[in-house]
């Protein structure tokens, strides 16, 4: 399957965010069938991230305010430098404004085959979701990414606006080549004991299958709305799950708190080309499908 003139095996990546960013740890997740990685969001200078709890778990998903955790991008070079894989390797970068982006863009281009910027985490001070939540400001970081690399540049964005298709347009005009939806949403859990919130940071973002009906609604608006391919991402756990996300118009899947079981990418490829053979169509013809049948 090409998309953003990649070849991808199969549309079920992993997700940003979600697993570490050993070289080993990439060779793993590929011969565990990801058709493609997108690694966890890299800063241009190490960054220690939040005090503990970090994570909470809930019954119907996670919450999470890591802190951007990074080891920086000169660091994470030295990582990646030998790593050979034959599925397409995606950096996620985040930074505070367009120049940090380009710099650490520039670092990485030789080294990847495509770049997702992150403009969505909900919870980072100057980082993260308040860049991503101004249209001027996606357009010009996009822009000016794109002007510095010549490898494909997909952008992540935030649940937490009022009209993601205006943002998804943004980066659009400014070139993106593709479009991540969704990072998590904006949200708080309380321990009555401690008669407090459970996260150090207060506000962490919710992920997992709570999340899914928010992920599929962006994913249909963005995807009626803009030309470039979409990634969906938010709360896929089954073939089901990335279906419809197929359906609504996503090109490929993304699975984030879902990784923990790390046979979950072969289950859902397998699952998806299963359906496929079923119904006797190509995967390229049910992107979207459920936009047309109104
Ligand atoms: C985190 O590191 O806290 C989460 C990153 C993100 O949501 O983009």
């Amino acid at each position: 399957m090409r998309v953003f003139e990649l070849e991808f095996p199969n549309p079920v990546l992993l997700a940003s965010g979600v697993l570490g960013i050993s070289s080993y740890l990439f060779k793993r997740i590929e011969k565990l069938g990801a058709g493609g990685i997108v690694t966890k969001s890299i800063g241009i200078s190490p960054k220690k991230g939040y005090e503990n709890p970090t994570i909470v778990e809930l019954d119907y998903g996670f919450l999470n305010a890591m802190g951007l955790p990074n080891p920086g991008v000169d660091y994470f070079l030295e990582e990646i430098k030998d790593l050979s894989l034959k599925i397409p390797f995606i950096v996620s970068i985040f930074g505070k404004d367009s120049e940090e982006f380009v710099k650490i863009a520039k670092k990485l281009e030789n080294y990847c085959d495509a770049l997702e910027l992150n403009l969505s985490c909900p919870h980072a001070e100057s980082y993260g979701m308040a860049i991503g939540q101004d249209e001027k400001i996606v357009y010009k970081i996009t822009k000016d990414v794109k002007k510095s690399v010549e490898i494909p540049v997909i952008v992540k964005l935030t649940p937490n606006v009022n009209d993601i298709v205006r943002i998804a347009r943004s980066a659009e005009n400014g070139g993106a080549d593709g479009i991540t939806a969704i990072n998590t949403l904006k949200a708080l859990a309380i321990d009555i004991d401690m008669e407090k919130p459970i996260l150090k940071n207060v506000y962490g973002g919710l992920s997992g299958r709570c999340i899914k009906p928010v992920a599929l609604r962006c994913v249909y608006d963005i995807y009626k709305n803009v030309k470039i391919p979409v990634i969906g991402v938010g709360g896929i756990a089954s073939p089901e799950d990335a279906i419809e996300f197929i359906m609504c118009g996503a090109s490929l899947v993304g699975i984030g708190s879902a990784a923990r079981d790390l046979n979950v990418f072969k289950d859902i490829s397998e699952g998806v080309e299963n359906f496929l053979k079923k119904k006797k169509y190509t995967l390229k013809e049910i992107i979207g499908k459920a936009t047309k049948n109104i």
